[in-house]
């Protein structure tokens, strides 16, 4: 079964880049760039000190704004973390959950990407949820299995109505800020195996309906062939998305 009515989803990843006042430059900078090319729905996931400035500098217009993290509890004595009520009361309305630098350099693991995910989910917060093997994991031959339990961990008690806020995002993470990419045809075998997990879990239709985006040092000359996969329903971008001409180039391709 193929879902042709899947719309695209680009997404940039600002990653600890841009002060509030150079946020709102790129954004001004982005939008006329971007005007008319509606065809997939465009998120920018920005460090928390801009989501002031970055709701502000979108108002009126189709983009929407995102966090790069969210605590798992409501409230309480969590020193220097952020809730998924808080983001939503400041207007955001995505978040990235399980990001690989998150899990490599901030202890993230599975149980907590799941934690976070159920937690922004009851908010109301579209999660994109990031999965992908390593390098030694690739090499060992082991992708399948990683993905596997990787999606499988980050799911569990998500049900298959809240399925309607999740996009995942296939993130190999030796093509992160490498300039390494996936071949178009590595990503593809990857996400087709995550719709056919989803299916397994959650029927066929959650499976055809939920976006599925590939994320490793997307650009602007590579878009366009990722993109035209089946299975691949879009980009998280980060070094390219700090720069208006080559987001707005990605945003092009997803046309
Ligand atoms: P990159 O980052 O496009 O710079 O490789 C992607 C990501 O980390 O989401």
């Amino acid at each position: 079964m193929n879902n042709t009515n899947r719309r695209k989803v680009i997404a940039g990843n600002w990653k600890m880049n841009k002060t509030p006042a150079e946020a709102t430059l790129l954004i001004n900078e982005l939008l006329p760039k971007i005007e008319g090319f509606n065809g997939s729905d465009i998120v920018l996931c920005v460090p928390f000190t801009d989501i002031h400035a970055a709701v502000a500098a979108v108002a009126g217009t189709r983009v929407k704004i995102g966090a790069q993290n969210v605590h798992f509890a409501e409230n309480g004595a969590y020193t220097g973390e952020i809730s998924a009520s808080m983001l939503c009361e400041c207007g955001v309305e995505y978040v990235v959950v399980g990001h690989s630098e998150r899990r490599q350099y901030f202890g993230e693991t599975d149980v907590t990407v799941n934690l976070r995910t159920k937690s922004a989910l009851k908010a109301g917060l579209r999660v994109i949820l990031c999965i992908g093997e390593k390098l030694e994991e690739r090499e060992r031959g082991i992708t399948d299995e990683i993905i596997i339990m990787q999606l499988y961990t980050a799911l569990l008690g998500v049900t298959k109505t809240e399925m309607k806020n999740v996009i995942i995002a296939y993130e190999p993470v030796w093509a992160i800020g490498t300039g390494k990419t996936a071949t178009s045809d590595q990503a593809e075998g990857v996400c087709a195996l995550i719709r056919s997990l989803l299916s397994d879990k959650y029927g066929d239709e959650v499976s055809q309906n939920t976006a599925i985006q590939y994320g490793g040092s997307m650009n602007a000359s590579n878009a366009a062939e990722l993109l035209a996969k089946e299975n691949i329903d879009g980009g998280l971008i980060g070094g390219a998305s700090l720069k208006a001409n080559d987001f707005t180039a990605i945003v092009k391709a997803a046309q």
